[in-house]
């Protein structure tokens, strides 16, 4: 760029800050010092991205406004919710974009009991909208440890997995129509609270999983279902992956219609939940640790039959030992020693982190492959597999020995990364899982999946035909990685 074009197009983004300003008050734009880190960083503090201002529209006219004014200055849009998605898809490198919070579209419009659904604005967080189902004895099916956080917009736009994919499946399933902001500013909506509505293919649900690329999503109409009325958690020891998957097998074979969770850790996992909290010290010692939970909306006795299928699983020595939680607030310490092992790797500092799927049989076959290749090829550090085994979802993490300079490391785990993804290839398995391509994904998207990948950027055209939503997310930007 020219020293002209340059002063044209500074004058040029100066006169959008002030008319988006104008547009939402002063409290709607961020620029400068401003622009704090909590809008820049993702949530594990391990990508920084770069932004000209960070916009926060209140309502989907807002959103159309600020759509609408970027395009037509050519400014990118990358949307952002409660950064919790992992995969950089709300950290631009560049900054060359204006981020668009969507922090203060927070309105639960609709919850209705009849329909079994709600109409929630994108910034609605996960956990205020669970918490205002089940003071109607209601709740929405997806959960996922950074629920506090995470925000319905981002849930959509990354199609979240989290610990009840086995009987609730992912975020698509739930979503029954959305309102979008077209990069023209355009807004369409497929919300129409029918749980049968075949008017042909709702072309919006390509913004479920779309990261942005398609369009805001600034409304869904969310499939609801009733709160359960009893529920038990127990914690159970195995002695390898394999076993773990038998008592799966077994689990499911007894008790398939209340089994919403299994969850699975690795031994060498559990010392990283204490970074979050000294205290969380496991029940019992095994190399492979499950938690299991059975819900029911029906009055039933699920400790005693939870306890009577582990109790059968021990006989048939697919099980080693297990505690059955006595109470609501063990069952949530049980639980804490799972959820904490995001925020304890992140507390750690830098590692590598992954979330692959294989088909379920072959995730002992994964695991196994995995370690061995960390334990021979870059011995001393420290592989932390753990995930949900009931949807064959591994978050295989690998931890750099603790004086590894954090230089070092991260160029080493750039290898390590390659490894695992040639490993779970080579399985025929997928290198995300649950969290979405984002931005250190999208190299290996358009490597492995060209065909799809060209017809997803035919569609993009469609959708945002300037190419200014969220631009290398997803989709990489020609002739980027
Ligand atoms: C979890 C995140 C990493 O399962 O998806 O904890
Ligand atoms: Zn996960």
């Amino acid at each position: 760029m020219g020293k002209t074009e340059l002063a044209d197009s500074v004058r040029d983004t100066k006169m959008l800050f002030s008319r988006l300003a104008k547009a939402l008050g002063s409290n709607g734009v961020l620029t400068g010092a401003h622009i704090t880190e909590t809008y820049t960083s993702d949530w594990g503090k391990d990508r920084m991205g770069r932004c000209l201002a960070v916009v926060r529209p209140a309502s989907t006219e807002e959103v159309s406004l600020v759509c609408r004014l970027c395009s037509d200055a050519g400014v990118s849009i990358v949307p952002q919710g409660g950064h919790t998605g992992l995969v950089g898809g709300a950290q631009h490198p560049d900054g060359d974009c204006i981020l668009l919070s969507t922090q203060r579209l927070n309105t639960i419009h609709q919850i209705d009991p009849d329909n079994l659904s709600c109409i929630v604005e994108a910034g609605v967080v996960l956990e205020s909208l669970q918490t205002s189902l089940a003071e109607r004895g209601l709740q929405f099916g997806v959960s996922i440890g950074s629920q506090g956080s995470a925000q319905i917009g981002g849930l959509v736009s990354t199609n979240a997995g989290g610990v009840r994919v086995l009987h609730q499946g992912m975020t698509a399933s739930h979503v029954l129509g959305l309102e979008l902001v077209l990069a023209d500013g355009s807004v369409v909506s497929s919300i129409s609270g029918l749980h049968k509505d075949n008017r042909g293919p709702d072309p919006l649900r390509i913004a479920i999983g779309g990261e942005g690329a398609f369009g805001v999503v600034t409304k869904a109409c969310l499939r609801i279902s009733p709160q359960w009325t009893s529920s038990a958690t127990a914690y159970v020891g195995c002695a390898s992956f394999g076993d773990a998957l038998a008592l799966l097998r077994h689990l499911r074979m007894g008790a398939h219609e209340v089994l919403s969770a299994f969850e699975v850790m690795s031994d060498a996992c559990l010392p990283l939940a204490r970074y979050v909290d000294p205290t969380l010290i496991p029940p019992l010692t095994a190399p492979v640790h499950v938690l299991v939970e059975f819900c029911s909306t029906m009055q039933l006795p699920l400790d005693s039959l939870l306890e009577a299928a582990l109790a059968s699983a021990m006989e048939d020595d697919f099980a080693q030992d297990a505690v059955v939680a006595k109470s609501d607030a063990q069952a949530k310490r049980l639980w804490a020693l799972r959820e904490g092992l995001v925020e304890g790797h992140s507390r750690r500092g830098y590692h590598v982190r992954s979330d692959v799927s294989v088909r379920l049989g072959r995730l002992p076959e994964a695991v196994s492959s995995l370690e061995a290749m960390l334990a021979t090829e870059y011995p001393g550090w420290i592989a932390q597999s753990y995930g949900h085994l009931g949807d064959g979802n591994l978050h295989f993490n690998a931890l750099p020995p603790e004086s590894m300079a954090e230089a070092e490391a991260r160029s080493i785990g750039t290898r390590i990364e390659q490894r695992i993804f040639d490993i779970v290839l080579e399985l025929d398995g997928s290198f995300s899982a649950e969290h979405g391509i984002g931005r250190t994904k999208a190299g290996w998207f358009r490597q492995t999946m060209p065909e799809r990948f060209e017809l997803l950027g035919r569609i993009k055209g469609a959708f945002d035909p300037g190419g200014v939503m969220n631009p290398g997310c997803l989709l990489p930007v020609e002739g980027g990685s």
